[in-house]
């Protein structure tokens, strides 16, 4: 037939739509596992309540804003009254009887695997369980300290995804993907599941035209706002977390693509348009890109950590600006070989999107293990 390149990325886009809808059909946890979650949930709230009484276990992450692929991680934090240092005890000197180290051996001692990585940014405790008859899904868990910046970038999150259902279906199509791919492994180099999201909000917002969504944090604020929910006071200063929620009077998308032609524009965009080593993604920014040289991120730096005693490296190779906690590199956990591995697996996408014919070795190769 005739050469006609607009027909082609058609029907490729409309493979890749159906390709899409399965792997998302395939991602989403089923009831059970989702209720499995919430009873390892209540059983985590209740050995921390046996240990810290005055303390409450709030989850957040994707259990909450509904971006939970299939063996997703629970992610929790402990909040409590007070502020002082996580590692003080009543007699100072005894580290292992602060409340990290309660907390773990309560939970050791109901059968949990504990680790406390306590001098990571933000010090957490990690916690496994194998299935059971009881239960039967593994849990895993990430409990973190009196940190609220999480419970609420986690709601402006499940904000976007409401207005607009294309939202949670790229996060769990591009989940997949990438742990497929193995470059969503914030320990071992690459970006967490977080930074991805940061990545589709700033497309959906900015890239896209028209635009799918709205960004939430660039609208005024309304005049009789209370101030404590305009800042927060965070672990390093103070941090605006304001955003538009009312969104049913927002104006609606006239954006009409399906989610196979933006997963393709969004594929298309960080292999060829995005300049990995000049910009940063700001998703509270109008227009979503800042500099590095504007930001000052550059060079990496090592800086104390939250404690004191802690070492952290923040490095810029990979920049995504968190937006609440704005000084902070959501893409610091990549390395120079990760975000290689990254940058490669973009491109695949596109050869394997434009090259192939869409059918059969599409399915097969773009999210193979
Ligand atoms: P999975 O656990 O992979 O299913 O994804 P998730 O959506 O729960 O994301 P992830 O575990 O990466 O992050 C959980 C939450 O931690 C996010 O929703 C944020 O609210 C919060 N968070 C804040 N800053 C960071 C950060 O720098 N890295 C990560 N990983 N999470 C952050
Ligand atoms: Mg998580």
């Amino acid at each position: 037939g005739p050469f006609n390149p607009e027909q082609m990325v058609h029907e490729q886009n409309t493979n890749l739509q159906v390709f899409a809808r399965e792997i998302i059909t395939a991602a989403t946890p089923t009831p059970e596992e989702l209720g499995a979650q919430n009873r390892h949930l209540k059983k985590c709230r209740a050995i921390c309540q046996g240990v810290c009484p005055e303390g409450e276990l709030v989850p957040f992450g994707s259990l909450v804003t509904g971006f939970a692929i299939t063996e997703s991680d629970l992610d929790a934090v402990l909040t409590f009254p007070y502020s002082e240092d996580l590692f003080s005890t009543p007699d100072k000197s005894d580290e292992s009887n602060s409340l990290p180290h309660n907390l773990a051996k309560a939970f050791q001692s109901e059968g949990f695997m504990v680790t406390l990585l306590l001098k990571t940014r933000v010090p957490i405790m990690k916690l496994a369980l194998k299935a059971t008859d009881e239960n039967q899904f593994d849990l895993n868990c990430d409990i973190g300290f009196n940190n609220d910046l999480g419970v609420h970038n986690t709601r402006m999150l499940q904000t976007y995804s409401r207005c607009d259902p294309r939202v949670k279906e790229m996060v769990l199509f591009i989940k997949w993907w990438a742990k497929r791919r193995h470059i969503n492994s914030p320990y071992r180099g690459t970006l967490s599941s977080y930074g991805y999201v940061l990545m589709i909000i700033h497309f959906l917002i900015n890239v896209v035209d028209p635009p799918v969504l709205i960004n939430l944090q660039n609208t005024r604020i309304p005049e009789d706002v209370p101030a404590d929910q305009i800042f927060d006071e965070g672990g390093e200063g103070e941090h605006q977390i304001w955003y538009a929620k009312d969104i049913e009077h927002l104006p609606k998308t006239t954006n009409q693509m399906h989610v196979g032609q933006l997963l393709h524009g969004f594929f298309e965009y960080y292999s060829y348009r995005f300049q990995w080593g000049r910009e940063v993604i700001s998703i509270r920014t109008h227009g979503g890109i800042f500099s590095k040289q504007e930001k000052g991120w550059v060079a990496a730096v090592t800086r104390p950590g939250r404690s004191g005693q802690t070492q952290v490296k923040d490095r810029y190779l990979l920049t995504i600006e968190d937006p609440f906690e704005t000084n902070h590199n959501v893409g610091r956990t990549c390395n120079a070989p990760g975000v290689d591995r990254i940058r490669a697996e973009f491109k695949r996408a596109v050869n394997i999107i434009r090259f192939r014919d869409g059918g059969k070795s599409m399915r097969e190769l773009l999210c193979q293990e």
